[in-house]
């Protein structure tokens, strides 16, 4: 349908940073397929996103359930390919010490932080592979910094960005590129149920991390294939050594 132009796929788009990104790419010429739960949060984005991009299609659901996940993957399709996979959707689960730890408190973390990325990642393969595209998934500080309270949060962030770098080296030969990006604190809804009751409007929004975006959709994937950035921290030029 739009075969001329390239084409995103972001998870997680209704709203916080993966809205953020979604605005970044439609100011950059890109149609999109946005996904999220809430069907009000993301018809209130298509209808923003529309003012801009070339195309958006929304697809609602969970991103645990195959079939929203095929969707989501049919829809980059029918547009005409894929550039550019971000795996943005997340949740946080329960924050608290790992000594209170029980196995069900794992519960939805490794199937929506990981398992569910990982799958879209192979079904998106194909697409990426015939634009040399970018998979850019989202972690955190947590996945490295173990912050009392936050272990099983970090631990799924951690063992996305392994399996982040190991899918980028063995794409490599289909021309796939992946790479990390943490995006530092920001207000969004998810930082607020890490800090109940808490007043968090110190944090940045959002929108701090579009100049990040734009640097990062300037550059060849192939180039920075496998890294890690950090987007709040222009100064070092956004790289982070693992
Ligand atoms: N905010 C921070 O300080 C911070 C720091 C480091 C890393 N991060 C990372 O940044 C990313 C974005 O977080 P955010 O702060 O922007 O959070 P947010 O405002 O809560 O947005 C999360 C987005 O993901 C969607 N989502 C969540 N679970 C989903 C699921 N199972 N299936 C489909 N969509 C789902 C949400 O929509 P629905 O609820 O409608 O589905 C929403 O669009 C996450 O990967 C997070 O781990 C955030």
């Amino acid at each position: 349908m739009t075969e001329s132009i390239p084409i995103a796929l972001i998870t997680g788009a209704s709203r916080g940073l993966g809205l953020v990104i979604a605005r970044v790419l439609a100011a950059r010429g890109y149609g999109l397929v946005i996904g999220g739960r809430d069907t009000e949060a993301l018809a209130a984005a298509e209808g923003e996103l529309s003012r801009e991009a070339q195309a958006v299609v929304p697809v609602a659901g969970d991103i645990t359930d195959a079939r929203v996940r095929l969707k989501l993957i049919d829809s980059a399709r029918a547009l005409g390919g894929l550039n550019v996979l971000v795996n943005n959707a997340s949740e946080l689960g329960t924050i608290g010490p790992l000594m209170a730890f029980d196995v069900p408190q794992m519960g939805r973390l490794f199937p929506v932080n990981v398992g569910a990325p990982t799958i879209l990642m192979q079904l998106a393969a194909p697409l990426l592979s015939l634009r040399r595209g970018l998979i850019v998934n989202i972690t955190s500080d947590a996945a490295t910094a173990a912050y009392p309270g936050w272990g099983p949060y970090g631990a799924t962030k951690a063992a996305l960005e392994l399996l982040t770098r190991t899918l980028a080296a063995e794409l490599r030969e289909q021309h796939v590129s992946a790479v990390l990006v943490d995006p530092g604190d920001m207000l969004s809804r998810m930082h607020q149920q890490a800090f109940p009751g808490e007043d968090i409007s110190n944090r940045p929004l959002p929108d701090v991390t579009r100049p990040f975006w734009n640097w990062l959709f300037d550059q060849d994937p192939q180039v920075i294939r496998g890294q890690r950035f950090a987007a709040q921290q222009e100064d070092a030029r956004w790289l982070q050594l693992a």
